[in-house]
């Protein structure tokens, strides 16, 4: 069984075609985890406001922290203790299409009382995560949500790592999640936005570093809605992989770290701190709301006086780079929401105005189709092991983290002006307005999920399937 399901992944069938697989002696090292979604109690924002009802993996929010190593194979049994059905999805981990976990599409959804069993190679490196695709609004919403880890064979040296889950809960004063899930102001304006942001589970504390040390900080962005843009201010940080892939290290533009929905960085921070002294990391995303997320504190005797010159740059993923010579090309236009300018879109074939789409919820269009749970056609079909290269277009007032599943892609550019440094992505980020230009090599196939991470405008219509054949 264990060599059939081996031989079944397409990822590593490609290793026969010459593209190099690491993991391909991973079938004999499995990696086992058990996850049990469930309703149960836990404390988000401190004694002083109460407990709060969630639905968690294991008893937790976030839940466990799944870690592995590059080249091992992960094999979780999920044994759903919801009130209804719902799946796992590995977000942004390649891996073969039935373990992606997308109702309807990959999988049957797991029933009340019923288990699934994923198992897949872990061919990438990185920060990842995981998360229902059933649901998601609500399911996110009240905190299933996990970070998965996946280790370098060989990792770079740092003193420590930190690893913080970012979430963003919309709580009612007495600290229970207020059920207001999918409500139409959330589906056509800029989501489920909180009151109540936390780190790996509860409100941030300072974080005490030594002076002198580097630092490795894996950022997940598991909120439904909320973008983060973290300051660092004075301390030496460099950007080493966006969304689990390895970047060319570089400080971060203006010195900002911006995390839509769903989207993970890694940074080198060298706490270029004397002993006592602090400095805040701000999240001024939303300018008029400009907080302090977290003040690392320097105590201690400092490690050294200077930053070490260990490389910052992490061993490369075995990812099919995009030929652009050769490439298919599409344009995507997104359009719709409140003060958009869209006038109507077709839903399950029919052409309807604004009212009758707001009537059935739903907001959005890609390229003036709105996606509807059991009828999607693909956006697009490439050829297996084609470069598919997509012009977006974001014609909406709101920002959307677009994301393709099963696929790692570049981003060549924004608004026309090339990407420097290249990024690997599989969430990007859309300004309003904006033109954001993506290349991928469809090398996995099967049919996947396109869709805003903005959970509310992917349920109301912000979604497509790009098939691979
Ligand atoms: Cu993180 Cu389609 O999901
Ligand atoms: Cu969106």
């Amino acid at each position: 069984m264990k060599r059939r399901q081996f031989l079944q992944s397409p990822l590593l069938a490609l290793a026969a075609t010459g593209t190099a697989w690491p993991g391909a002696a991973a079938a004999d090292n499995i990696r086992s985890y058990n996850l049990r979604p469930a309703p149960t109690t836990v404390n988000v924002v401190g004694r002083r406001w109460g407990d709060t009802d969630v639905w968690a993996y294991n008893g937790r929010v976030p839940g466990p922290v799944i870690r592995a190593v590059q080249g091992e194979t992960l094999v979780a049994r999920v044994d759903n203790g919801l009130p209804e059905p719902t799946t796992v999805h590995w977000h942004g981990i390649r891996l073969p299409h039935g373990m992606d976990g997308v109702p309807h599409l990959t999988q049957a959804a797991i029933a009340p009382g019923a288990s699934f069993e994923y198992r897949f190679p872990l061919e990438d490196a990185g920060t990842y995560w995981y998360h229902p695709h059933a649901s998601s609004s609500e399911q996110l919403g009240r905190g299933l949500t996990g970070a998965l880890i996946v280790e370098e064979r060989e990792p770079i040296r740092i003193d420590r790592e930190l690893l913080w889950v970012l979430d963003d809960w919309r709580l009612e004063s007495d600290a229970s999640v207020r059920e207001d899930f999918g409500n139409l102001h959330d589906r056509s304006h800029a989501g489920r936005i909180g009151n109540t942001v936390t780190v790996n589970g509860g409100l941030a504390e300072p974080t005490p570093v030594l002076p002198g040390e580097r630092l490795r900080l894996r950022l997940v962005n598991t909120a439904n809605a909320r973008v983060f843009g973290l300051n660092f201010g004075d301390l030496d940080v460099h950007v080493i992989a966006t969304d689990g892939h390895p970047v060319e290290p570089h400080r971060p533009p203006a010195g900002r770290v911006t995390l839509g929905p769903g989207m993970r960085a890694d940074l080198l921070i060298d706490v270029n701190l004397s002993p006592d002294q602090q400095a805040a990391v701000v999240d001024d995303f939303y300018r008029s709301r400009a907080y302090t997320l977290t003040e690392f504190t320097a105590v201690g005797t400092p490690v050294r006086d200077q930053a070490p010159d260990w490389s910052r740059a992490l061993p490369a993923n075995p990812l099919s780079v995009p030929v652009l010579d050769d490439a298919i090309r599409h344009e995507l236009v997104f359009t719709g929401g409140a003060r958009g300018g869209m006038h109507g879109a077709e839903l399950d074939g029919e052409y309807l105005d604004l009212r009758e789409l707001a009537r059935r919820g739903k907001f959005w269009a890609l390229n003036e189709v709105v996606a509807h749970h059991h009828h999607m056609p693909p956006l697009l079909t490439a050829r297996l092991g084609q470069t598919v290269v997509l012009d977006m277009e974001n014609r909406t007032s709101w920002h959307h983290p677009i994301h393709l599943h099963g696929h790692v892609f570049q981003v060549l550019g924004r608004d026309g002006e090339a990407a420097t440094p290249v990024e690997w992505r599989d969430t990007v980020l859309m300004n309003p307005l904006e033109r954001v230009r993506i290349a991928f090599v469809a090398d996995n196939p099967g049919d996947w999920m396109f869709h805003c991470h903005v959970l509310e405008h992917q349920e109301a219509g912000m979604m497509g399937v790009v098939r691979v054949e």
